[in-house]
């Protein structure tokens, strides 16, 4: 699997994974709720920052319509590349690049959305005075950034059962290390943004098992397949034995495994 420098970088047939398994489940339904927080309206000029696979973008090209546009943006090429192959009649405008250096012009968005985006990004200071230069006077910001593990458990479940077999679950824990509304408003308050809401949200996502979860994890997990993929056949075996002991009370007999995601959504005017 072609990795490069970045963390997290896959190449086409994970963001293919990601796309199949990890977005109707979980990324696809945070984007929409993200994208009507932000009040997303026909007519709107609207940019995906850190866009992966699209989920975002595309349902806010149905929502902006053909009076509106839409810009995404993500520096992974597997995921841009991928993205594209989503978006047949090209409505979307692509871009392979990073959110702390965009390639668009001042005042050029009505909305910017972005889910599970800001976690990642080392400057983050840095990013959002970039999203402020290229949002229009008065134009809507809206971030997702999950909560703490605690309060997303089945993810909590996987990190401790690598961490049980020695291996280093800092790339699953990462996407919810910054979970603190109170730190996050400040950033978006001493950023210049206006009217600065943050709402704590939850989701219920379920898949066939546990052990279903984890393989789609293993399979398109940005930031947890690298970890996934140290244990051999015997170690993978024992960790979805783990963790489906670890998640029994969270099992429905009709309905499989339910993951609950939580995360935290900020909204501000430019
Ligand atoms: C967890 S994925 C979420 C993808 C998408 N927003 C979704 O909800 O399906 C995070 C994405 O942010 C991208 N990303 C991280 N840092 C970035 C940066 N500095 N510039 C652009 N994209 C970045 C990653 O490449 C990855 O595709």
């Amino acid at each position: 699997m072609a990795d490069n420098a970045k963390d997290g970088e896959v190449d086409t047939s994970a963001a293919e994974a990601f796309e199949k398994y990890l977005v109707p489940t979980i990324f696809g339904p945070w984007s929409e709720a993200m994208i009507d927080h932000a009040g997303t309206q026909e007519g709107h000029r609207l940019l995906d920052v850190g866009c992966g696979s699209g989920a975002a973008a595309r349902y806010a090209a149905k929502t902006v319509g053909a009076s509106g546009m839409v810009s995404a943006i993500d520096f992974n090429a597997g995921m841009i590349s991928y993205a594209r192959t989503l978006d047949p009649s090209g409505h979307i405008d692509w871009h392979q690049g990073d959110v702390t250096d965009m390639p668009y012009d001042d005042n050029a968005f009505d909305v910017i959305v972005g889910n599970q985006l800001l976690q990642f990004l080392p400057e983050k200071e840095k990013g959002l005075a970039e999203m402020k230069r290229v949002l229009a006077k008065s134009g809507r910001l809206a971030l997702t950034v999950y909560c703490a593990p605690h309060r997303n458990p089945a993810h909590a479940a996987v990190a401790n059962a690598l961490e049980n077999h020695g291996i280093d679950s800092k790339g699953v824990v990462h996407p919810f290390s910054y979970g603190d509304p109170v730190v996050l408003g400040d950033l978006f308050q001493e950023a210049g943004f206006k009217d600065v809401s943050v709402v704590r949200k939850q989701m219920d996502s379920y898949f066939p098992s546990a052990e279903n979860f984890i393989e789609c994890l293993a399979a398109g997990g940005p930031s947890s397949r690298h970890a996934l993929e140290q244990l051999d056949d015997t170690g993978l075996r024992e960790l979805k034995a783990e963790v489906t002991a670890a998640l029994a009370e969270f099992v429905d007999a009709d309905k499989g495994l339910r993951v609950i995601t939580a995360a935290n959504m900020a909204l501000a005017r430019a």
